[in-house]
């Protein structure tokens, strides 16, 4: 069974550079998205548990084995630790409960989902532990550390998950742990967009040999901002490359293509059966193509947090954007 272009991670696994995204895929369309995201070709599937929708994922999952004879093995499934499960004697734990979730043997691909620990009091099941003295917000745990939760990492089994990475890592949390422990992560799976192709996380990240997955890449619609997709650049780039093709090729085609160029994988999240396989449909873009979804870059901006931070979301300093900057943030405690 074809995977369509991959890219080899540093364990020697081939990872597909076109997945399906299922975060806001909701009860009911979920199932169905992603039965029809494998029934359309991807072989590639980025989970998390903190998407709350991994029993119906699980559900798609089997369907598609039973009546298009997908294999297990066809599919390169990746999964994330949330939070709140950070502290080394639960990651474990964590592991099993998404698996179980997803009625699966194991993953090709466990990331630690954000560089934030929440404080948890053992219980895996409530994801945003809140702090009643402190404007209910999330109780940030400071002394859980980055390489504290890489280790435990690092220690699961290998039958149940082929590989390890992260998300959401900048080259200074990545520095942290890689030197505490000599284990590079597999991935870093970041936001990535026309409006934030962050050039110098990406050559870090070739340096080490860390593959890099591009999440948002239509910018998603958390703070009703409009899609990429509407961009008049992007429009124009996709009627050149029709024109130049023969065949028509749409904005969302234009941006998949170009968030793939060197190698990295994009995981577009649709939950409308034509999207799904438009979605899916590869294209080569030409020079000009290229540099007409280059100029957005200049009006760098985020989709995902801190963009839209309310004062009851995490009050940590990830990113080091203007809102972060904040002194009552969170540093990372990175461990080292
Ligand atoms: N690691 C992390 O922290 C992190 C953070 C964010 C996302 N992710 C992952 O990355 C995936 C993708 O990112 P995302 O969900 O933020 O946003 P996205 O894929 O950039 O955009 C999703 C939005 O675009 C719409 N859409 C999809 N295809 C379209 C098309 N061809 N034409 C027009 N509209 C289209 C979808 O609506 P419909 O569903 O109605 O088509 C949805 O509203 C997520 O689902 C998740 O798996 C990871």
């Amino acid at each position: 069974m074809s995977l369509g272009k991959t890219a080899k991670l540093n364990t020697g696994a081939e990872i597909p550079l076109r997945g399906y995204g299922t975060w806001q895929a909701k009860p009911g369309e979920v199932g169905e998205g992603v039965f029809q995201a494998l029934k359309a070709g991807y072989r590639h599937l980025d989970l998390a548990r903190i998407y709350q929708n991994q029993r119906e994922v699980g559900q798609g999952i089997r369907r598609a084995f039973q009546e298009l004879g997908i294999k297990r093995e066809d599919i390169f499934i990746t999964s994330k630790l949330w939070n709140s499960e950070h502290r080394p004697d639960l990651v474990p734990r964590a592991l099993d409960n998404t698996l179980n979730e997803l009625g699966l043997e194991y993953l090709d691909l466990y990331l630690v989902h954000w560089p934030v620990a929440f404080k948890s009091n053992g219980d895996i099941f409530n994801l945003f532990p809140r702090s009643p003295e402190n404007n209910n917000q999330v109780d940030i745990d400071d002394d859980v550390s980055l390489v504290d939760t890489w280790k435990a990492m690092i220690q699961l089994p290998k039958e149940k998950v082929r590989a390890i990475g992260v998300s959401n890592f900048t080259e200074e949390h990545l520095e942290a742990i890689i030197k505490a422990t000599g284990v590079v992560p597999a991935v870093n799976q970041i936001e990535r967009h026309p409006y934030l192709p962050n050039p110098p996380l990406i050559n870090y990240a070739k340096e080490k040999g860390i593959h890099i997955t591009a999440y948002s890449a239509f910018g998603n619609n958390l703070v009703g901002a409009p899609l990429i997709i509407t961009r008049p650049e992007i429009k124009e780039a996709a009627e050149k490359a029709s024109k130049r093709t023969g065949k028509t090729v749409t904005p969302a085609q234009v941006v998949l293509a170009w968030s793939e160029i060197g190698g990295h994988s994009v995981i577009p999240k649709s939950v409308n059966t034509p999207r799904i396989q438009e979605n899916f449909v590869d294209v080569e873009l030409a020079p000009d193509e290229i540099a007409l979804v280059d100029s957005l870059a200049k009006e760098e901006k985020r989709y995902n947090i801190p963009a839209g931070y309310k004062p009851t979301s995490w009050p940590i300093n990830i990113f080091n954007t203007p809102v972060e900057q904040d002194p009552k943030f969170h540093k990372v405690n990175l461990g080292i």
